[in-house]
Order: structure tokens, then sequence, then C-alpha cells
């Protein structure tokens, strides 16, 4: 059976445990980025349906909240293996809907699991603490308690593991759950229900509600007072709107926004490993992560040699259909995406950019950009001041380290940033002076359920993975106990 026609292909809502359709009859559309094909049509929920998850999410409260954590982590240890045991389904669902190519599709499983995995294990550290008092007859306890019902929205690039470290974090320290899937991928997030449900999440404790109206969903996520959470990963300017609205009711948030990642190559550089390096975070998903490299910053002794050695590397790509095995970029997500980073690419050539190679649409399809260099990139243009989210290198020269630095840290976004260099020192200064959540030092592998992810400025607030993570997901009760005689 194809796995498009599995039991993981989902058309409906799923709210306190059962499949639903929208209670006005609406479909819409979800599209495969690579031919523009059908690929189902699902349940449109609004507002509507939106309120009555928040409403099932809080009738389950009690009841997962009160189970033990090491209860909750056997579940969520359940769903993490069948998660994994349905690994190429997933994969091939993902890509049919999202567009990446088929081996990046079964990473991102992995990866999302490995959040479940991970919070199953964390499920059962959630401590306290025992502070000494002022005075001999008290006694000052610290609890740790979910914060209650939690909205998570979550974007088209990560369809999977956005969701999957979201969702596990939650569950595992006692909140349930209403999610919002991009409405371009929603089919991964409803698969991942279906897989909840066979781990044995009871019904209500996660919901997903999809459909076209993302305003409408998430006007009613943030503002019913019964979410006590919202967790957003999406652009800066929904993130914005979103942290407005959620002010009404003062909601706990966490917010993983857009970057502006710098890479910075300096003339003591491994050139291999830097050229590596920038492959991999530039073009992962064809380039649309709000990780990937938007500025290369070069230092001028080795610009040149590691132009030529990236443009090599870059010409090697094959674009098509993520599907196909001999595919190793897909299609952006849509035309929009596409007219996007054209007028990014036009405006950095008209300020006097040069085309090393690509610069357009590709001859193989409308929705397909071509992997770009561009050269003599400077700080007037578009690409310096906003994410471009698709596979365009932009070089930018610098002469000092302190030049450099001050470029890497002029903008708004503070998520990524990585640098290359042999010198233990500098690793050192530069590491510590970007202005980033998160730093690579000649690494660019900075993404696993073992650190902390999560952006300063405005590229957000709160951590996903890691210790850290379960922290964005309760609340800190400190209790005094009084009258204790005999001490
Ligand atoms: C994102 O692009 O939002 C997430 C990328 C990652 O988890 O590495």
């Amino acid at each position: 059976m194809s796995p498009l026609n599995s039991k993981l292909i989902k058309t409906q809502c799923y709210m306190d445990g059962c499949w639903q359709d929208a209670a006005d009859g609406g479909r819409f559309e979800v599209l495969n980025p690579a031919s523009g094909e059908r690929v189902a049509e699902l349940a449109n929920a609004g507002a509507k349906e939106a309120k009555l998850a928040i409403e099932a999410a809080h009738a389950a409260l009690p009841a997962w909240r009160a189970k033990t954590a090491k209860e909750r982590s056997q579940i969520l240890h359940r769903w993490f293996r069948l998660v994994m045991d349905h690994q190429e389904d997933l994969a091939q669902i993902l890509t049919a809907e999202q567009g990446k190519v088929l081996a990046e599709a079964r990473g991102e499983i992995a990866y999302g699991a490995s959040y479940i995995e991970w919070f199953s294990e964390e499920a059962k550290r959630v401590y306290g603490d025992v502070i000494p008092a002022p005075a001999g007859d008290r006694r000052i306890v610290v609890i740790k308690q979910p914060v209650g019902v939690v909205a998570s929205i979550t974007p088209w690039n990560f369809p999977n593991a956005m969701l999957a470290r979201k969702a596990a974090a939650a569950l595992a320290v006692g909140c349930t759950v209403v999610a919002k899937p991009a409405s371009e991928t929603p089919l991964s997030a409803l698969a991942l229900a279906v897989l909840g449900e066979e781990a044995g999440i009871p019904p209500g404790v996660f919901n997903v509600v999809c459909g076209d109206d993302a305003e409408a969903i998430g006007r009613e996520l943030t503002a019913h007072p019964l979410v006590r959470k919202v967790t957003f990963t999406g652009s800066t300017a929904v993130g914005k709107l979103l942290l407005k609205q959620c002010a009404e009711t003062v909601k706990k948030t966490s917010m993983e926004l857009g970057g502006n990642a710098p890479f910075m190559v300096f003339d003591d550089a491994d050139l291999e490993a830097a050229v590596a390096g920038a492959m991999a975070a530039k073009f992962r998903n064809a380039g649309q992560t709000c990780v990937c490299v938007n500025r290369f910053l070069v230092q001028e002794g080795i610009y040149d040699a590691f132009a030529a050695r990236l443009a090599e590397e870059v010409a090697k790509f094959k674009l098509g259909n993520g599907a196909e095995s001999d595919t190793t970029m897909g299609p952006l997500i849509h035309g929009k995406a596409v007219a996007k980073v054209k007028e990014m690419v036009e405006d950095a050539v008209g300020k006097g950019a040069e085309v090393l190679m690509g610069g357009g649409v590709s001859a193989v399809g409308p929705e397909y950009f071509e992997p770009t260099v561009l050269i003599n990139a400077s700080a007037e243009m578009r690409i310096h001041a906003e994410e471009i989210f698709g596979p365009v290198v932009a070089l930018f020269r610098f002469k000092s380290e302190a030049e450099g630095l001050a470029l890497a840290n002029e903008t708004p976004f503070g998520l990524a940033a990585y640098f290359y260099t042999q010198d233990a020192s500098r690793q050192w200064r530069v590491g510590e002076a970007l202005e980033a959540g998160m730093v690579g030092i000649n690494e660019t592998g900075i993404s696993n359920e073992m650190a902390p992810f999560g952006g300063i400025k405005e590229s957000g607030s709160g951590r996903e993975g890691s210790k850290y993570g379960i922290e964005d997901y309760v609340e800190i009760k400190y209790m005094c106990m009084g009258g204790i005689s005999g001490s």
C-alpha cells in the first residue's frame, strides 16, 4: 500500500480523541510543491473548532497532569518508537506536502522523534527545590507544575520536527496541547496524532486543528483564557502579532522566530571544513530553515579561494521532485517564495553583486530556484537585512575581526551564527561576541535534542530541547511551610 493511502493519512481534525470535520463542512487543499498536484483535501477548521479543541484540552488536563511522570514517560516513549517504526511512511508524506528530498525527510522524522525520546526521559527529571528559610519554624519548598493548556503553532518548513519538539516537552510535564500546523503541511501533524493515539495518549490531551484561516485560528488560540501558553515557530512579523494578542490574557509564550545567520570565515580557517559546513548550513531544505546561513562574511585573504570552492560544490546540486532518488534539492514551498527570492537576488545585482552561479528561477519548473552564488554583496542589499529562505549564497568581504563582528551583529535578529577559524583564542572571543542564541564554531550541525535551540533579540525567546526546554512548560510555585516546631 502506498504510504499516501496508509492509516497515517488523515483528512479530518483530531479533537478530543475523535476525527472530526469542520462544523460548516468546509475543506481546503494540500498541494505537492514539486508538481502543484493535490495531495489531499482536508477539513477546514476555524475559530469554532479551535475553541472546541481548547475545551477538550482543558477537560483532559486534570487526569493527564495527575499521571505519574513515569506513566507519561512511558506513553511518550511508545510514541517515539512508533514514529521511528513508521519513519519511511512519515518521510514520504512529509516530502509529498513539503517538497524536501526524501533523505532529508527521513532525517527530519528521526530528528523530531529524538525530541520525543528526549522528553520522555526528561519527564522524570522535573525537580523542585528546598531553600533555606529566614526563620527556624519555616521551610521554603519550590515545586514545578505544568502551565496548563498549550497552543502550538508550527511552520511548513519542518512539519514533523517543530511540532514534535513542542508537544513532547509540553506533554512530558503534564500539559495538554492544541496544535495548529501550517495549512501547507498539516498531514505530518495529523499522522503524528494517529501514532500518539496508538501510543496511548488519552483523548483531549493532544489535539490537531487544521485549516487555512491561520488568522482566525491564531486569534482564538491567543485570546482564549483557558490557553495558558502559546509556543510558536515562524516569522518575526507573525510572532510579534501573536505576542500582542497573548498580552491581553498574559499568556506564557515561547517564540522561535526569524534569523539572519552570519557565517564568518577567517583567513586562518580550514578551507575544506568551512566549505563543507557552509554547504550543510546553507542548503538544508533548499535554504528554507531559520538557522540557514543568510550572510557569508569572508575575510579578504581567503575570500576568492572560498568563493571558488563553494561554487564548485554548489554546481553539483540536482534539482527535482524530492521523491526521486537522484534529486539533491527540491522546490521552494510555493510560487510566492520563489518570487521573493528572485526579488532579493535582483535587488543585490542591482546594487552591485556579481552572479557567480545561478541567479534565477530554474528551468526545472516555476517552483524551483537555481542554487545561486553572489559575490561582492554589501550591507545596502536586502540580503543583508532580510531572511532569504532560499538557496542563495551571498558573500560579503571583511578585513579585520572587529569589522567582521560588527557586520555579523548588524541585525535585529539573533538566532544562529557560525564561524570558522583555527585560532583557539579567536574561537572564544568571537563565540562570546556574536549576538546569537546558538553559535557553531568550526561546525554547523548545531540542531539536536540535547542542546537548547532558540534565539535572542528579535529571533525570539524560550528554548527547545535540552534540560532547558522543559522549563518553558512549567510554572514555579513556592510553598512556605510554617509552624514547624522543635527545630
Ligand atoms: C527551523 O528552521 O525553524 C528549525 C531548524 C532546526 O531545528 O534546525
